[in-house]
């Protein structure tokens, strides 16, 4: 089968999912793969997509699934018979049905898929003192990422134009309970907010706004972390307990190195 095009998608609040998607895009096609970024609310999707065409998509896992709002944003997607790599990034917990769900989906948006897999990506909840698969992907996650890459264009050069291969992935359907909406958002410890905004234009999910102080919505925000990890004065934090006795859990349970996970027709 021919490729005449590589296109890279991705949600990724804190940066890990783009970093191993646009790692195995550039493996593949050069820098010449354009990026469309799912993360915020201007996103724009790839059009006119046909059967040239290799799209990679990355998410990362909440709650053992894809995020409600990276299902929401790629809602509008049409593959008209292009290929697709679908990729999970996870905080070193487990992935459980997000691979299978994204693979789903793909399918279901008219793309052929042709490979899936699952990396590890330091937790968005991990902090200083509390470690979660802190700095992963690291060179060696990396290494492997351009390896699958490569190991894909191989496959993909043997693959018929109609192939009916079906990707078989990890996960089970119905899929598990995914997030809940939860009361409670990050605190902003107004001594150290200088009101730079960093937060407001790094929100994926429009929670955060400005009136005189800044304002988190607890309906609208999707506890990423993409505020916490962005902000230069590191005045915003995730203190709710309910949530700081889930990073100290994690801290303790998941400190054995997994590896990334892969799949191919
Ligand atoms: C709300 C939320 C739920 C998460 N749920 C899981 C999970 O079920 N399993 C897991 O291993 N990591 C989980 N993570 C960690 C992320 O999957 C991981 O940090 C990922 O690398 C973040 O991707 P990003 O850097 O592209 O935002 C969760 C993170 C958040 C914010």
């Amino acid at each position: 089968m021919k490729i005449d095009r590589v296109q890279t998608l991705y949600f990724s609040p804190t940066g890990t999912t783009k970093t191993v998607v646009t790692e195995m895009s550039r493996e593949y096609f050069g820098s010449k793969a354009p990026c469309f970024d799912l993360t915020y609310p201007e996103y724009t999707l790839p059009q006119d997509l046909s059967t040239g065409d290799l799209v990679f998509v990355g998410v990362p896992v909440y709650a053992g699934r894809v995020p409600a709002l990276a299902v929401e944003r790629l809602e509008g997607l049409q593959g008209n018979g292009a290929s697709m790599v679908v990729t999970v990034v996870y905080g070193n917990r487990e992935y459980e049905d997000a691979l299978l769900e994204l693979r789903n989906m793909a399918l279901e948006h008219g793309f052929r898929v042709v490979a899936g897999c699952a990396f590890i990506g330091e937790h968005s909840f991990s902090t200083g003192e509390l470690p979660i698969a802190a700095g992963r992907p690291d060179e060696d996650d990396l290494k492997i990422a351009r390896k699958f890459a490569q190991q894909i264009r191989d496959n993909v050069k043997g693959l018929a134009e109609k192939g009916r291969g079906h990707l078989d992935v990890p996960g089970d359907k119905p899929y598990k309970e995914g997030m809940m909406n939860l009361p409670f958002t990050v605190q902003v410890d107004e001594e150290k907010c200088t009101l730079c905004e960093t937060c407001i234009s790094t929100c994926p999910a429009g929670a955060i706004s400005l009136s005189g102080q800044i304002i988190m919505s607890a309906d609208l925000c999707i506890l990423c972390c993409a505020c916490i990890k962005g902000c230069p004065e590191e005045a915003v934090s995730l203190t709710a307990p309910p949530i700081m006795e889930k990073v100290v859990w994690l801290h303790e349970n998941c400190k054995e190195r997994k590896e990334p996970a892969l799949f191919t027709l």
